[in-house]
């Protein structure tokens, strides 16, 4: 493994880009310039990420062509329902009251079975924007249990139809990382939850053994890599770039 660069902190957002829809804790946004710089001499391929979280990366690359992945089944849920075309009936509001309303009306649908409804995906929309800092935490019994978030304003969108067109040619799935099959000509940015996760995401969490099996699962795809992850010894973010291998 090649060390390429070490990157720092920087925000920065083209204006006719799409935001990411949703709080997700480990937006790489800020990475963009510098994941530009990589991404640029290798557009024509496809690009795959297997922890996609909030999305800040592929909308800020737009590649033609994408594969998605995230272990979060709700997550995966709501950007399917985007790539349909969702518009939003449900009531949405700051209030604390119709935050544990519709919280309660969220978990019945998951009892139920009905996790991947356009109810069940345009509730977890509601619940990420108006919960504490988008956490996405469940309890022993599959219950989604964020509390209110208190935020002073919160802007709603209730017409997504712009992120139909964005998805339409990119896919969406929802499985462990290392269950995705890549082509050997795909470029792979890799961005696995902090080793000290601070967050979690999903039910198991991601400690070192996962970190290490991330890494050899990279290192066996024969296109370009980019794995970013928080170096905690340097207390800022690192990045390496595997070389690709076999004439990539
Ligand atoms: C640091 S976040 C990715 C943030 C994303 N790059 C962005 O800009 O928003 C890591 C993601 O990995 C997902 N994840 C955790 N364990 C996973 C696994 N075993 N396979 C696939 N995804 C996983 C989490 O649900 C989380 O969304």
């Amino acid at each position: 493994m090649t060390v390429a660069a070490t990157i720092t902190h920087h925000h920065s957002q083209a204006p006719d880009q799409l935001a990411p829809p949703l709080k997700w804790a480990g937006g790489k946004r800020w990475q963009l310039p510098y994941l530009r710089t990589f991404w640029e001499r290798e557009s024509h391929r496809r690009l795959v990420e297997p922890f996609c979280g909030g999305l800040a990366v592929t909308l800020g690359l737009t590649p033609h062509r994408a594969l998605l992945n995230d272990i979060n089944p709700h997550l995966i849920n709501f950007y399917r329902w985007l790539k349909r075309g969702l518009t939003i009936s449900i009531e949405m509001a700051n209030d604390e009251t119709q935050f544990y309303f519709q919280r309660e009306r969220f978990n019945e649908l998951l009892h139920s079975g009905k996790h991947s409804t356009k109810e069940a995906a345009s509730l977890f929309y509601y619940l990420n924007r108006t919960g504490y800092n988008g956490l996405c935490r469940f309890n022993s019994r599959g219950e989604f249990n964020v509390p209110f978030g208190r935020y002073e304003v919160i802007n709603y969108r209730r017409d997504f139809l712009p992120y139909k067109h964005a998805f339409s040619s990119w896919d969406f799935t929802n499985e462990p990382f290392d269950q995705l099959a890549l082509d050997e000509d795909d470029f792979v940015y890799a961005d696995p939850p902090y080793d000290v996760e601070f967050t979690q995401y999903s039910k198991g969490g991601f400690g070192w053994d996962e970190q290490v099996r991330t890494a050899e699962w990279l290192a066996k795809h024969s296109g370009p890599v980019v794995l970013s992850n928080e170096n905690l010894r340097l207390t800022s973010p690192a990045q390496y770039v595997l070389p690709a291998s076999g004439g990539g």
